[in-house]
């Protein structure tokens, strides 16, 4: 089996590049984030700090996250309910960032992430990809780019889904959750050592797709 493991910062483009990629090269696109917020939207329905490492402990035999690709596009069930859409808010992006950095709920999700990647191809996107949950696959790529150039494509996204935001606020929370994922103990985001790093803060999206498709491709002849 063929497996792609993307790390990096959000706001880098993963989720969109490894979907296309997904399509094009016909493999299963894994976004391991969404189980994350998942767990961070529980947390916040339940009345939780998602901080409160023993709190959110508590939480997780109450969860169970099935994953389903309708269409080419990853749905995401928590309990049952498709929450694919709820978990894009982005309180629970930062809900999933502090529960990230709970070493009992990386371990609850690692097993699962890893049996995804036994029976098909896969692109999974992360933080921990290529570091911790598939040390072995065929391709690690490290997509990044700068703070500013992330929260202004962030800031244009917002724009065009109508919602009001500003440059400084946009950019202070990427900052902050940057600091969140490469600052815990347990499997921070880093590039891992045999990772290709592809920086995209000066190329736009076509681009960008085609040179992640090239090292995707040069890797799996
Ligand atoms: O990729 P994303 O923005 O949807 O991820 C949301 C948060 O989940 C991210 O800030 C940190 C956490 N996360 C993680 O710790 N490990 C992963 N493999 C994926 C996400």
């Amino acid at each position: 089996m063929i497996s792609v493991a993307i790390d990096g910062p959000s706001g880098a483009g993963k989720s969109t590049l490894a979907k296309r990629l997904a399509k094009e090269l016909g493999y299963v696109y894994v976004d391991t984030g969404a189980m994350f917020r998942a767990i961070g939207l529980y947390t916040l329905r339940q009345g939780k700090q998602p901080s409160d490492a023993q709190a959110v402990q508590e939480l997780l035999p109450q969860i169970t996250l099935t994953l389903a690709s309708i269409d080419g596009a990853q749905h995401i069930y928590l309990n049952g309910e498709d929450v694919s859409t709820e978990i894009r808010q982005e309180q629970v992006g930062m809900a999933a960032s502090a529960v990230g950095a709970n070493p009992a709920v990386r371990s609850f999700l690692l097993d699962q992430q890893r049996a995804l990647a036994t029976s098909q191809n896969i692109l999974m996107d992360g933080r921990d990809i290529g570091t911790v949950v598939l040390p072995n696959a065929t391709v690690k790529i490290y997509l990044t780019a700068s703070a500013e150039a992330r929260a202004q494509r962030r800031l244009l996204e917002l724009e065009q889904k109508g919602q009001k935001a500003d440059f400084e606020t946009v950019l202070a929370d990427i900052q902050q959750r940057d600091y969140q994922d490469m600052n815990r103990e347990t499997a921070p985001l880093r590039q891992a050592d045999d990772a290709i790093l592809l920086d995209t803060s000066e190329l736009d999206f076509e681009q960008s797709f085609e040179q992640m498709k090239q090292i995707i491709l040069t890797h799996i002849q």
